[in-house]
């Protein structure tokens, strides 16, 4: 009896020194801001995104933070949230090899959906994106811009004015 209840008292000890600090509140509060600014400034790391001027950096990461709304509004369902799409069904754009090399039929399948099956890292997709002709020029080029820049993607930067010449 002695000795159980010497260690109730000892769990309930070791209970107290582990128990929740405000300093450790602080910590975490710390800990998540510091994350919330990692993920607000998503191509800060991108070698391409060095070598901007801070003005054209202000620009893309705009676009990076539009662009993710966008995604999330738009792609999000299909292309998932880590960008790896649907097994068989939609194509990936993380590590995407077709979105590296076709930026002009990007901007044209985002507007218009899609017409043949396209090959992504080897798989044949069916022709079922749909089109997304309420999307602008610009909000197009964010749309670009964010899904060149995330997951590891580093496919450059799409300006609004760039989207514009390749819709015409
Ligand atoms: C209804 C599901 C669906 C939605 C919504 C959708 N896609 Fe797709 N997407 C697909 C499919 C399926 C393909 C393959 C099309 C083909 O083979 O012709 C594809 C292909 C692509 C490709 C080229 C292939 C690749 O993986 O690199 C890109 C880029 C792309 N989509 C981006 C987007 C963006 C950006 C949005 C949001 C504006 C979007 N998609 C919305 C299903 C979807």
């Amino acid at each position: 009896m002695n000795s159980l209840l010497k260690s109730i008292t000892l769990t309930h000890n070791q209970f107290n020194r582990f128990s929740f600090q405000p300093s450790h509140f602080n910590f975490l509060v710390f800990y998540f801001l510091f994350l919330f600014f990692i993920s607000c400034s998503p191509a800060r790391n991108n070698e391409a995104f060095k070598k901007l001027s801070t003005k054209e950096q202000n620009k893309f990461q705009k676009y990076i933070i539009q662009g993710r709304d966008l995604y999330k509004a738009n792609c999000i369902f299909c292309h998932q949230a880590d960008g790896l799409g649907v097994k068989k069904l939609i194509p990936p754009l993380a590590g995407s090899d077709y979105l590296k090399v076709n930026q002009k039929q990007t901007a044209l399948l985002i507007k218009n959906g899609s017409t043949t099956p396209i090959t992504v890292n080897g798989i044949s997709y069916s022709p079922t994106m749909p089109a997304h002709a309420h999307l602008t020029n610009l909000e197009i080029a964010e749309l670009m811009t964010y899904i060149n820049n995330s997951w590891g993607n580093e496919f450059g930067f799409v300006d609004g004015k760039y989207v514009s010449t390749l819709l015409e």
